[in-house]
């Protein structure tokens, strides 16, 4: 079977598909054969030593997939053959606060990914993927999603609450999904104006082109009466978190997810201020991955699929989500012809 797997150095030209033996599921673990993968920026992050200086290699990279139960090993209760099945970010974390060993121990980082046609894993680092979801659709769940969903649910989300997203990448297009699912309010910023519109066509209240309009913290706050949104889904890290700041309500909240422009320092002064709540996010657990997998039922919430490439061609859909273009989530199919 074939994985993608980085290899001798970091760097897009270091990953490649590679034969490996197939896995043998252990007590406990199911085996999934992959139908299809999803990509984050935490791969690319990954492939480039930025994300963890200290990777193993060869490494399996990868931390969402789906697919079907093909074989269960000794002692499995949870799922059988033929249960259509999404991996959870944090094979350790299930339910409660997270700990350090549940984030010491994720796909494709500290354990090999699930970039591979077959995997073995734990039954209960699994969820029953939304029956009305393509394999391609389930696959865009497990990070994104999750991250969007915790983050939204921790802040309070709900009626009468304006959300303010950035950009329109795999995380924030899920938060404007799933916060209109909640009844709130979301405001979008975006590099273009098309993918604004797409954005409104999707539910997002208003929008504003932070290229040509680099204040949109003072936009957001004219979307809001003067007073600044409820919540801010901050993906953009350094650059963008003083304005997410600046953009919050008094009061307010502002989940931590991302590091678009890279990392650096916050003024303490305006979080004390404003008496803003500044929440880190790393994804969710399964508990949050099945409740959210109940709504994106019960509202029959699609995930938006920017793009599929075949498995063959995942080194080309990372140069694809490198380059930006994308609106909402980048899969890789281990079932479309020519995936190798
Ligand atoms: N903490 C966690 O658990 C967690 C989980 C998932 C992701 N993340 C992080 O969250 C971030 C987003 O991840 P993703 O997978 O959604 O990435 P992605 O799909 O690659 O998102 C890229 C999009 O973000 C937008 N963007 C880029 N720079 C921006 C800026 N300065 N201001 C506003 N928007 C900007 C652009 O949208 P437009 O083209 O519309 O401008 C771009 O297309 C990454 O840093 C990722 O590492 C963290």
């Amino acid at each position: 079977m074939k994985a993608l797997v980085l290899n001798g150095g970091f760097g897009l030209d270091h990953l490649a598909l590679e034969e490996r033996p197939e896995p043998v599921p252990g007590a406990g673990e199911v085996l999934v054969r992959v139908r299809a993968a999803s990509l984050n920026f935490r791969d690319l992050m990954l492939v480039k030593g930025q994300y963890n200086p200290k990777l193993a290699m060869p490494r399996v990279m990868g931390s969402d997939a789906a697919g079907e139960v093909v074989a269960a090993g000794a002692g499995v209760t949870r799922f059988k053959p033929g249960d259509r099945v999404a991996n959870t970010f944090m094979p350790l974390w299930e339910e409660g606060a997270i700990t350090g060993a549940a984030a010491g121990a994720t796909y494709g980082s500290e354990r090999d990914g699930v970039f591979a046609e077959l995997v073995a894993v734990h039954e209960r680092a699994l969820v029953a993927v939304p029956p009305h979801l393509s394999y391609e659709e389930a696959a865009t769940l497990p990070c994104a999603a999750v991250t969007a969903w915790n983050a939204l649910t921790a802040a309070g989300t709900g009626p009468g609450t304006t959300v303010l997203l950035q950009g329109t990448g795999g995380v924030s297009i899920f938060a404007l999904q799933l916060a209109t699912a909640l009844g709130a309010r979301a405001l979008i910023t975006s590099s273009s104006d098309d993918k604004l519109a797409r954005a409104a066509r999707l539910g997002a209240a208003a929008g504003v082109n932070y290229r040509t309009d680099p204040d949109w913290d003072k936009w957001a706050r004219q979307q809001t009466g003067g007073a600044g949104a409820d919540v801010v889904i901050e993906v953009g890290g350094a650059g963008t978190l003083d304005r997410s700041i600046r953009a919050v309500k008094t009061g307010g909240h502002v989940a931590v997810i991302g590091v678009l422009t890279g990392g650096g320092t916050v003024n303490p002064v305006p979080v004390l201020m404003k008496a803003v709540r500044l929440q880190g996010v790393f994804v969710g657990s399964r508990a949050m991955f099945e409740e959210m997998n109940r709504v994106i039922t019960e509202r029959q919430i699609r995930p938006v699929v920017d793009r599929t490439f075949p498995f063959a061609d995942a080194v080309a859909a990372l140069r694809h989500m490198e380059g930006g273009s994308h609106f909402g989530k980048v899969v890789l199919s281990m079932t479309a012809p020519g995936h190798g």
